[in-house]
């Protein structure tokens, strides 16, 4: 790809364009939007720009479109894939003055927010009317609402609800080339031709820049239960999940934790957790409605289940407290484990039945690599987000022999009827791991339908493909 450097000349338009006050080259900016939370990589961008509001992209997309310089979009900067990263350097442009709630519209269940909205002030103020927004990922309390349209945003409640894509109604998006267009409309359904809100859903930023999000609301369960089963191997665990839908019980969260990814959280978050020595394994369910009694009747169906998989013990959770103290263990684990080691994140993803041949699989690969994995993650949609430790690996078995091993996780992922991403999407770091689960022909369709959005190419380049 041939870009041109930002000059003078170039950085004096985008001034003008934008407003002076919205634009940085400070050292400082250059540190702070050079990362994610992407292992330890680091790309500085030429300039960081701050926009905030529709007619200042379009203004600024032209003069990039013109100019052939590379617009990177970020979020919250909370991504694992790499696709905030500015990898030719170019436009950093930075979604956090796009702050508004424009509006919750009560009538209609749906409400309209700016990208910028922080995902998990979004889920509170619609909680204040009663509604419910159910996408809440792990990085909820940083991640921006615009950074979860771009990935196709999933988190622990999916297996009830849905990932974002369920959720986005429509997209005001400015196209590389600077016009301005909403993909869509405000309805539940849509049978007008191509599905422009799927596709820019998931486009991690490579199709436009999402200006305004329409989403739909559900109403808000009042009562929720966690229960925390311990099993004595991974395998009978996630064996346990798929049973649990076929006895017909839906949870609204499903979520598979390794010991060792407790152990790391217990030391890292300073979490009170009595982790007994025959526990290798979690299964931590939650579910909701509005019938407390209805409620026990599920985790009792589900206990049941659980038994039959051999479940040494189980925890229930229902004081807002042990709720609260169950899932701050689930979500800091991601941070916890960074915290502890030099590692690689994937994040498999497989038909829910074959969790067990999944886990097993993992672990066998680490035998013969010489890696250790720690896994968790939404076992309900058979999403399980792989954790490779470097521990005793030396440095040079780390730099030559793991990209061996992560091929052959993708491999069975594929062969098991998965892919290569659940959530955190492709980026830069899964990118070269296309090839395993997509044809060429298939590429190219991706590769086209870019070119049609993008014609020079400008828009968040060196990600997906
Ligand atoms: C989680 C993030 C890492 O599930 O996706 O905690
Ligand atoms: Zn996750």
């Amino acid at each position: 790809m041939e870009f041109n450097k930002i000059n003078v000349s170039i950085l004096n338009l985008i001034r003008e364009a934008i407003g002076a006050d919205n634009v940085f080259t400070d050292e400082e900016s250059f540190q702070r939007y050079g990362h994610d939370e992407t292992e330890d990589l680091k790309f500085f961008p030429e300039v960081v720009v701050k926009p905030a509001d529709t007619a200042s992209i379009s203004a600024l997309m032209k003069i990039c479109n013109e100019h052939h310089v590379p617009v990177t979009p970020r979020g919250g900067g909370t991504g694992l894939s790499g696709a905030a990263l500015p990898v030719f350097g170019g436009v950093l442009l930075s979604m956090e003055r796009f702050k508004a709630l424009i509006e919750i519209d009560i009538d209609n269940l749906q409400a309209t927010v700016e990208p910028g909205v922080i995902t998990e002030e979004f889920i509170n103020a619609v909680a204040e009317k009663g509604l419910l927004y159910p996408v809440d990922p792990s990085s909820k309390g940083s991640c921006f609402i615009g950074g979860n349209v771009a990935h196709g945003s999933g988190g622990p409640r999916v297996v009830k609800y849905g990932t974002i894509r369920e959720y986005i109604l429509n997209l005001e998006v400015v196209l590389p080339t600077g016009e301005v267009i909403w993909t869509g409309a405000n309805t539940l359904k849509y049978a007008s031709g191509y599905n422009l809100t799927q596709l820019m859903i998931g486009s991690e930023g490579t199709l436009g820049v999402v200006t305004k999000i329409v989403t739909k609301l559900i109403p808000k369960p009042q009562q929720s239960v966690v229960m925390l089963g311990s099993f004595t191997e991974n395998e009978k665990a996630c064996a346990a999940v798929s049973a649990i839908f076929r006895a017909g019980i839906t949870p609204s969260a499903l979520e598979f934790m390794e010991r060792k990814g407790v152990e790391w959280v217990i030391k890292f978050d300073d979490i009170k957790f009595d982790l007994k020595n025959d526990v290798n394994a979690f299964l931590m369910i939650e579910f909701d409605g509005d019938d407390l009694d209805n409620i026990f009747k599920d985790c009792e169906k589900v206990n049941m289940v659980l038994e039959e998989f051999g479940c040494i013990d189980v925890l229930f959770a229902d004081t807002a407290q042990q709720k609260e103290e169950l899932w701050r263990m689930r979500r800091t684990m991601a941070e916890s484990v960074k915290s502890n080691s030099v590692y690689k994140e994937e994040d498999t993803v497989v038909p829910r039945a074959a969790l067990p041949k999944l886990i097993n699989g993992i672990k066998e690969i680490g035998s013969k690599y010489g890696f250790e994995s720690v896994c968790y993650g939404h076992a309900g949609d058979g999403n399980l987000h792989v954790n490779i430790i470097k521990a005793g690996m030396s440095d040079q078995d780390w730099k030559d022999k793991l990209k061996d091993g992560i091929v052959e996780i993708f491999e069975l992922t594929t062969q098991l009827g998965g892919t290569i991403s659940g959530e955190h999407g492709i980026g830069l770091v899964q990118k070269e791991f296309m090839p395993i689960k997509y044809s060429e022909v298939s590429l190219n369709l991706m590769r086209g339908i870019k070119k049609v959005f993008d014609p020079n190419g400008i828009m968040n380049p060196g990600k997906i493909f």
